[in-house]
This record gives structure tokens, sequence and C-alpha cells, in this order.
């Protein structure tokens, strides 16, 4: 490599590793072995579907009967897979949607949509908190940068506030130009995926009807964190709130709670044949190999025939349980929450609240050396900073899964409390002050765990 790019790329990663903020791969965790003596708190398979071995035996009877397993021959316009074809009806029916559409993963999908649908003089309004491929379709349309819109994430008020900006621009846009045409395209997440906070959808689909009555506002859902969770058979966070007829499109991916690879938008005959004459990410890339699309069937039968739920009530147990047991430990031991803390809108017991989340965001100035830490003690849960986190709000992130039990719970927390109260001694030490956190850590276990 010529020395001029080496330099500059290595330019490029060194600003960021100055700011503690180089994207690495986490160290492989290699065998079974590995996986038994660790307790994985980073992975999106909440449901524990990929560690259950009805799931791995339907899937192997599954790759035993079908007539084709390996590859896909291409992209679905040139060779439409009859198993992709049944997969997607099957879906729809179960997601009480006109039609499924599969994509290679929720980013092809998020890309392919926000890329092509939104035409020139539309807006899209999105929650700030939304997925980078939501962003990175957004870029790639006709939209121009100023009327791609951010409002406060899961603030009614600042979506009205928004709309009615959007309202007001598009009619004097189009005073004395026979009528206004545009469309409004707002882009939420039913479970963000790195605060665990879950979208009012209603008050979202209220405030869209009252302010645009003609119907020309369409919300579009990601349920990449949701699906598999919540609502009747796991069918996600619209089906739990009745909204599947208020809402333009909604997508599940296969690669969280599923435990498997791909994704599926669930909207009407006429997007869906927009995408598959528009959507790059749909057209130019081959499909999904059928043993995808047999593992992702496999998972969905799971569903239907209520492990699902099961799992997931187990789940929404631990993340109770760890909540609970997070709030109670931080405030008895007065652990400062500049060290650690979690966000106030994940308490349980609040009146009215939404269900359970299963993604508790540790918030802490040295997220870095907490993960760090965690994983000493055998313990994974990654660090999460900046671009992927707004900068000052570094953060261990927490996945739950339903095969937790009560006692890898209880070590997280032990160990990240623990930590806490380790730095602020160092930090007491270090300015003089006589206060012994760490003792009193020390004491407070004793007698309580
Ligand atoms: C909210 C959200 N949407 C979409 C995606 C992309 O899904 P996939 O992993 O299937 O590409 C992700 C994945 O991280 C996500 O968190």
């Amino acid at each position: 490599m010529h020395f001029a790019l080496e330099s500059k790329l290595q330019g490029g990663l060194h600003a960021f590793e100055q700011r503690l903020a180089r994207r690495t791969l986490p160290v492989p965790v290699s065998s079974q072995t590995d996986r038994d003596n660790l307790v994985d708190f980073t992975t999106n398979d909440y449901l524990s579907l990929t560690r259950l071995p009805a799931l791995r035996n339907k899937f192997l009877q599954k790759l035993t009967d079908a007539p084709n397993i390996l590859g896909s021959g291409g992209s679905r316009l040139l060779v439409n897979g009859e198993a992709h074809a049944a997969l997607e009806k099957r879906l729809a029916k179960f997601f009480n949607s006109p039609i499924a559409l599969i994509f290679n993963s929720g980013y092809h999908a998020n890309v392919g949509f926000f890329s092509c649908v939104p035409q020139p003089g539309d807006v899209i309004v999105y929650d700030e908190y939304v997925h980078a491929s939501v962003h990175d379709g957004m870029k790639a349309s006709r939209v121009e940068k100023a009327r791609r819109i951010a409002f406060k994430t899961n603030s009614v008020d600042d979506l009205r506030r928004v709309l009615l900006g959007v309202r007001k621009m598009l009619k004097e846009k189009s005073a004395g130009m026979g009528g206004d045409t545009s469309s409004v395209f707002v882009s939420v997440e039913a479970l963000y995926s790195m605060d665990g906070t879950i979208a009012p959808l209603t008050e979202i689909c209220d405030t869209l009807e009252e302010l645009f009555p003609a119907g020309n506002a369409y919300l579009i859902v990601d349920e990449a964190h949701s699906a598999g969770i919540y609502g009747p058979q796991g069918r996600g966070r619209v089906a739990q709130l009745a909204l599947e007829h208020r809402v333009l499109v909604r997508l599940v991916t296969f690669g969280k709670a599923l435990g498997a690879t791909g994704a599926v938008l669930l909207t009407n005959e006429l997007i869906r044949d927009y995408l598959i004459h528009h959507a790059r990410s749909f057209i130019f890339t081959t499909s999904l190999s059928y043993s995808n699309i047999i593992a992702a069937d496999a998972s969905f039968d799971l569903l239907m025939d209520g492990t699902g739920e099961r799992q997931s009530a187990r789940l929404q147990e631990n993340c109770v349980y760890l909540v609970t047991t997070m709030q109670k430990r931080l405030s008895t031991l007065g652990v400062a929450p500049k060290l650690l803390s979690i966000p106030p809108e994940l308490c349980i017991e609040r009146p009215g609240s939404n269900p359970p989340s299963p993604i508790l965001p540790l918030l802490t100035s040295q997220a870095r050396a907490l993960s760090d830490y965690l994983r000493s003690l055998g313990i994974i849960a990654l660090h999460v900073t900046w671009p992927a986190v707004p900068m000052g709000e570094d953060r261990v992130r927490v996945s739950l899964q339903a095969g937790h039990t009560r006692e890898d719970i209880d070590r997280l927390v032990k160990g990240a409390v623990g930590w806490a109260l380790q730095v602020a001694e160092k930090e007491s030490k270090d300015s003089g002050a006589s206060r012994s956190a760490g003792q009193r850590y020390e004491v407070a276990y004793a007698s309580k765990l």
C-alpha cells in the first residue's frame, strides 16, 4: 500500500483511538466451553431460542425434509425460491398484514424502503435515536436534507411541534399550486436498541391522524428488538396495541429474538411492488439461502406453538428482577450517578408504564473500564460509545435473555456496583478524602448477598 493512503487510514483510526471510540471486534467466544464459563449479556438472542434443543431439532428436521437447502441461486428477481414465497405468505397471515416482503437483513430493508419510497418533496420525520440503517436509507433518498427532521426520542410533544412546522411549511409551499401532494413519513422503533425505551405508538398514531386528517402522514415502525417478545405469540408492539391498520410499514428482523438471519417488511401490495422495482438493496443482492429461510421458518414455528410466549414470560421476569435489584443496590450503597446509573424511565414500578425492556443501559462515564472489569469476572457486556450513542452518553449495554438465571443477574449487579464503588474509593483516596466506599461495599455485600 502506498504510504499516503496508509498514513491517512492510520490517522483516521488513531483519531478514534484517542477518543476511546475506535471500533474493534470483541474477543471471540471460541467454544461451547468458553460460552459455558462466561455469562453473556451482549447477544440479542432475547428468547434464548438458539439454545433450545426444540429449535435445533426442528431446524434439522426441516433441513432433512426440504428439497433445497444450499444457496438461493441469485436475486429474488432471478430466482424466486418457493420457500421464500411460502414464508412470506405465512408471515403476512401471522402478522395480520396484506403483504410480507423478505429482505436479507433489517439493514437491507430499512435502506431499501427509505431510499426509494419517499418521493421528492416529501418529508421524513424521525426519532433522534432511529437506527443507522434508516439514516443510510434517508441519505440515499430523493428527500432533501432540510426535509429530514428529527424529534426528541419518544416525545409526543416534540413530534407534534415538528409536525406542526411541517404542516405549515407544506401549506406555504403549495399555496396557489392546486393543493399539497406531499407525504410525511414518520420513522420510529418500537423498542430502542441502545436505550431500552419503548415508543408511545398509540399516541404517535393519534398525533399523525389528528394533524394530517387527509391521511398523508405515514408511520413506519421498526420492530427489530420488540418482535418475538411482545404481543400475542410475539407478534410485536404494533400487534399488542392493535395498530396494524394504522401503520404503513412494520419491520421485523429475524436476527434477534428469533435467532435466525434476515428480515421482513409488512406492508401493502403497492409498496411491495414499488420496492421490488426500485429498492436496490432488494434487487442487487443474492437472496437469503434456503437454509436461512428454513431457520426463520423453524423459529416462527416456536412462536406459533407457544414456546415464544413462555420464553418471553421468563425474559420479562428477568428484566424486572435486574432493574429492581440494580436500583436497590445503587441507592442503598450510595453509588454516584456519574459513576453508574440506570435511566429512570426504565424503572418498573411506575404506574401505567410500559412492559419491561430486555435492554438496560448501564450509564457511566467510564464505560470501557466497566466492560473490561466485568470481562475479568467472566461477564460479557460491551461498552457503547459515540457515534453509536450521543457524545457523553457512553454506556455498557446489557441485553437480557430468557435463559439467564438469577445467579447470572446477581453476578452482573455485584460486578457492576462493586466496580463503581472501587472507582469511587480510588477517586476519594486520590482526592485525599477519608471515606471508604470500598469498605462500605464489602460490608454491605457481606450482609446483603
Ligand atoms: C433497530 C434496528 N433496526 C434494524 C437493524 C438491522 O437489522 P439486521 O441486524 O437484521 O440487519 C438493527 C440491528 O442492529 C436494529 O437494531
